[in-house]
């Protein structure tokens, strides 16, 4: 077992940073005992076009979540034309290409100019207020334009991550019935090519209402062109003016649907609005990482993820920072990427994966200890459970001893960080995302559903509404309901369990449905089965999670064949094909096993349980094996696994 070390912090850091420790109870304590007023003050820091008359009307049991009602404002006025009248000529947006000798930087007079040309090019398609445009690009600034320009006149976005298939691009763009999509002709990662506009046309086949597709010249590969639905970005913006209003919002108008996974059924859209919303990835942003005028802030996330909706775009604009969009992946050039970028533009702020930090961690010191990181002052992780180990390295090797750790729990459906160190406040823990944020009620539930006081383990809930929680689910607002308020009636249940030691600190454990992190990207394992079993082959499938030493999680397929057909390599080859052809290359089963049948109980029930601990080489304990129908089963799966 490693030891775990606490980190005190240092004076220098206190001495600096917006809230001490002192302050940070002060003000949570405000914050749920006197919402009204904590809330009201924290809601000036934005521009309201109306102010707002209710702080929030909330009903768990409903799934029904309002804040700040009544109010008027647009994301984009406070990302951008707010910021005009004294940093116009700051960089907001610093880009990295995935090419060492390629970057950009964009000022915020310049961020506005981009996104109202390519607002008035969506108007001037016919894109209007509560529209569905989806944004499938690679990490350009055009991806954060489209996203803004959005917002700018109320259309609805719905990012879908490049590295999603063709199927699931369509799925996404016909669930939330988009009209318009905006992607490139290829994306660039580690000088391997993304057919985006490729995966595009295969999409909308069978999407007959998508009118247009907005197409940004990347790599100028060669593409396929529809003549009445595609146009070149580029084309499309010039002849715009550059002036574009911005669209007055209701607080509780959609900003973003966003396509998260969950244990049953296909991906939901998770629903955010607009005035909560900017106010809780405003806020992080700004005490989390203690954000000081001037820095440059790096998050290496995807902004197909909500990680880069929140921590790329909308909380660093709305504090008017500088942020960094990196096109490409830590090892290429080679593994010292990173550590060579923050260098290059003197990051002081960097926030990543902890899947990350293990795979660059296996290449050792060298490629980091070559590169000066003087500039940084405070590091972040999110997406996962950080092991210590990880963290130790994160602390020591990158940061030098001198930069704190922010681990930030929180998910697509909250928004905004929920649980997370402030740096000035907040001694740390190795692998404890510590403490709750301003207006988070965290509680551990056991499985009465009763709340656990002091320190103990269970499912981690949280006990009131928040200003960035999940909305709805978009078209299916009862899937909210039963997914998030009906396990536990009167709290939100997140997924995952936790433990929470003497101090109060929260420790995430992990999800504690069939929810898997692999490499911070979220899967359910029912999606990889219906993927599986879509295979004339394949009788059944069973997918379970097992510790992977850097992506977290790996993922596990027991494969039942049908009668008569005999398992092969090509076969099994075949299978990850159509894993990767259904969902995307990420969610390929790391390890395969073809099970002649899988233990079940006699009401023919699946026993995950098992599976799970066969896959984790876990044999001492396989629990309750007493409703089995049949034990040979186990046995046989125990003598061919492959995670020994
Ligand atoms: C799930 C949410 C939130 C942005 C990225 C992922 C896991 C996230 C942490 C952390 C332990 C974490 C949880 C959560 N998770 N951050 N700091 N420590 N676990 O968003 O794809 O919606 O996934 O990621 O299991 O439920 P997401």
């Amino acid at each position: 077992m490693f030891a775990i070390e606490r980190h005190p912090v240092s004076d220098s850091v206190r001495a600096q940073a917006l809230v001490n420790n002192e302050q940070y109870q002060q003000l949570y304590q405000r914050s749920i005992n006197d919402p009204d007023g904590f809330w009201r003050e924290q809601a000036a820091s934005l521009d309201w076009f109306a102010p707002w008359h209710t702080l929030t009307e909330s009903n768990f049991q409903e799934g029904q979540a309002a804040w700040f009602i009544g109010g008027k404002l647009n994301v984009t006025h406070n990302c951008i034309d707010r910021h005009l009248a004294t940093r116009a000529d700051q960089v907001a947006i610093i880009w990295e290409g995935d090419d060492p000798h390629e970057s950009a930087h964009i000022t915020y007079r310049q961020l506005h100019d981009k996104v109202c040309r390519l607002a008035n090019a969506l108007k001037a398609r016919g894109v209007e207020k509560g529209h569905r445009v989806c944004i499938y690009m690679p990490m350009v600034p055009e991806a954060a334009y489209a996203m803004l320009a959005c917002a700018r006149i109320g259309a609805i976005h719905s990012v879908v991550f490049g590295g999603f298939s063709p199927d699931a691009l369509r799925d996404r763009i016909l669930d939330a019935d988009c009209t318009c999509v905006i992607t490139a002709d290829e994306g660039l990662r580690g000088a391997k090519r993304i057919p985006l506009k490729n995966n595009v046309d295969q999409a909308l086949k069978d999407c007959p209402n998508v009118h247009t597709t907005l197409v940004v010249q990347r790599t100028e590969g060669d593409i396929a062109w529809h003549a009445e639905r595609d146009i070149w970005y580029h084309d499309a913006v010039r002849a715009m003016p550059s002036n574009c209003p911005a669209e007055p919002m209701d607080s509780e108008d959609p900003l973003f649907i966003l396509y998260t996974s969950g244990s049953t059924g296909t991906p939901k859209g998770v629903l955010h609005t607009t005035g909560g919303y900017l106010l809780g990835a405003s806020l992080t942003f700004k005490y989390v990482f203690d954000y000081k005028d001037g820095e440059i802030y790096w998050c290496t996330a995807d902004v197909g993820w909500i990680t880069g909706h929140s921590y790329i775009v909308y909380g660093p604009l709305a504090n008017g920072a500088t942020t960094l969009m990196f096109e490409g992946v830590p090892n290429y050039p080679d593994t010292s990427r990173f550590w060579q970028v923050i260098d290059k533009h003197q990051v002081n702020i960097f926030y990543t994966a902890p899947t990350a930090i293990r795979a660059l961690m296996r290449d050792g010191e060298a490629p980091v200890k070559k590169t000066s990181r003087a500039s940084l002052r405070l590091l972040g992780s999110v997406g996962e459970p950080i092991n210590p180990e990880a963290w130790e390295w994160y602390y020591h090797v990158v940061g030098d001893t001198r930069c704190p750790i922010v681990d930030t729990w929180w998910q697509t459906e909250t928004g905004a960080i929920m649980i997370s160190p402030l740096p000035g406040a907040t001694d740390l823990k190795p692998g404890s995302a510590t403490r709750p944020f301003f207006g988070v009620q965290p509680v551990l539930l056991d499985e009465q559903g009763q709340e656990i006081d002091g320190a103990g383990s269970g499912v981690l809930a949280i006990k009131a509404s928040w200003p960035s929680q999940i909305r709805s689910v978009y078209g299916d607002h009862q899937r909210l309901i039963d997914t998030y308020f009906s396990a536990y009636p009167g709290y939100y249940f997140t997924g995952d369990g936790a433990r929470r030691d003497e101090d109060g600190y929260y420790w995430i454990t992990g999800r504690v449905d069939d929810v898997l992190n692999v490499s911070g990207h979220r899967i359910g394992t029912a999606e990889v089965e219906s993927a599986l079993v879509l295979h004339d082959a394949v009788a059944e499938a069973a997918v379970v999670g097992y510790p992977h030493d850097v992506k977290g999680q790996g993922i596990y397929a027991y494969v039942t064949p049908m009668a008569g057909i005999e398992p092969s390599a090509a076969l099994e080859d075949e299978l990850r094909q159509l894993v990767s052809k259904e969902i995307g290359s990420f969610a390929k089963p790391d390890l395969l096993q073809w099970a002649p049948a899988l233990p079940k109980t006699r009401s023919g029930k699946i026993m995950r349980r098992i599976l799970r601990k066969i896959a984790c080489n876990e044999l001492d304990n396989l629990g309750d094996t007493s409703t089995l129908a049949d034990e040979g089963v186990v046995n046989s799966l125990i003598d061919a696994r492959h995670n020994r």
